[in-house]
């Protein structure tokens, strides 16, 4: 497994995205990630699989400490006190005295940033989180996270595909030694049908996804790509024993447009932080 450092984390370069998994195929698959080799799981209190997650973990067998480990606090606990309460309800569900990573999810201008980073600062300090982080941050907010907050912050998990100029997000983030932690890494399985990516795969024995997550690791950018799928899971994973030529690299950076993004942004108040 490949690493990115970033302010003092190592966050393993491939983990397993849970968004819209539940229930006993959410347990299931990141118990099956984990035999398979994964090593970083990828959650949020808004995906309400948090507890299934702990029991995935738990049921791999893998040790404790060999796994990444992350959750987002959503944005109606930005209050201090709030986001203290829905982290150690977070780590009661997941069954862990600690997450690796603790990220706020959403901008929410609603609340002073200064004030939720406190809280987050002060939880990475009791031990609660080895490291925080934000998500969803412009390159403006990203500044103000950086000089509110007492703690290091190590990283910005933003959408991140071939299809999608984030150019100027991604070198802010490089700035501040922050990784960029690309979500929809795949861009929601639509990689899969792209001609140039399914024609460099073919090239090396590899899917259009593979090369795609490729892609993002050969840029230093971790992924998270999300399946519900057990031959996927590896499919994912098969990113690691094959390169991008120079040139590839060239002709798929070709295809990022700024207007690319497929989530929708209109509810994070963005508009105000712009
Ligand atoms: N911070 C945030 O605001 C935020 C927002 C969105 C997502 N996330 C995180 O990022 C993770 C990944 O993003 P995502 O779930 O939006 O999208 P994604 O990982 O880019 O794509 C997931 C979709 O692609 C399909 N897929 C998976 N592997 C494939 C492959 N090898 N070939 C073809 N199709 C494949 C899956 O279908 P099957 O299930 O049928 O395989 C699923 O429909 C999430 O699960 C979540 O943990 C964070």
């Amino acid at each position: 497994m490949l690493f990115v450092e970033a302010n003092g984390a190592k966050i393993p370069a491939l983990g397993l995205g849970t968004w819209e998994l539940s229930g006993r195929t959410c347990a299931r698959l990141v118990e099956q990630a984990l035999r398979l080799g994964y090593r970083h799981i990828d959650t949020a209190q808004v995906y309400d699989n948090e507890r299934e997650v702990g029991d995935g973990i738990r049921a791999s067998g893998v040790r404790r400490d060999d796994v990444f480990v992350t959750t987002k606090v959503w944005t109606n606990h930005f209050a201090p006190h709030d986001l203290e309460r829905s982290v150690k309800e977070s780590l009661v569900r997941l069954r862990l005295p600690s997450v690796d990573l603790l990220l706020l999810h959403w901008p929410n201008p609603q609340i002073p940033l200064a004030d939720t980073l406190g809280a987050l600062c002060k939880l990475k300090r009791d031990g609660l989180a080895r490291h925080i982080g934000v998500s969803n941050f412009t390159v403006k907010l990203l500044q103000e996270a950086v000089r509110l907050s007492t703690e290091p912050l190590v990283c910005n998990q933003i959408e991140c595909h071939p299809f999608l100029d984030q150019s100027k997000v991604i070198a802010a983030c490089r700035k501040h030694d922050m990784a960029v932690v690309a979500y929809s890494p795949i861009a929601r399985g639509g990689a899969r049908n792209d001609k140039l990516l399914a024609r460099i795969g073919t090239a090396h024995g590899k899917t259009a996804a593979q090369v795609c997550l490729r892609f993002l690791v050969q840029h230093d950018i971790v992924v998270i790509p999300r399946t519900s799928k057990d031959q996927r899971l590896s499919e994912n994973a098969a990113i690691f024993d094959f390169t991008l030529s120079a040139a590839e690299m060239k002709e798929i950076a070709g295809l990022a447009h700024r207007d690319g993004r497929i989530v929708d942004w209109s509810y994070s108040g963005r508009a105000q932080w712009d």
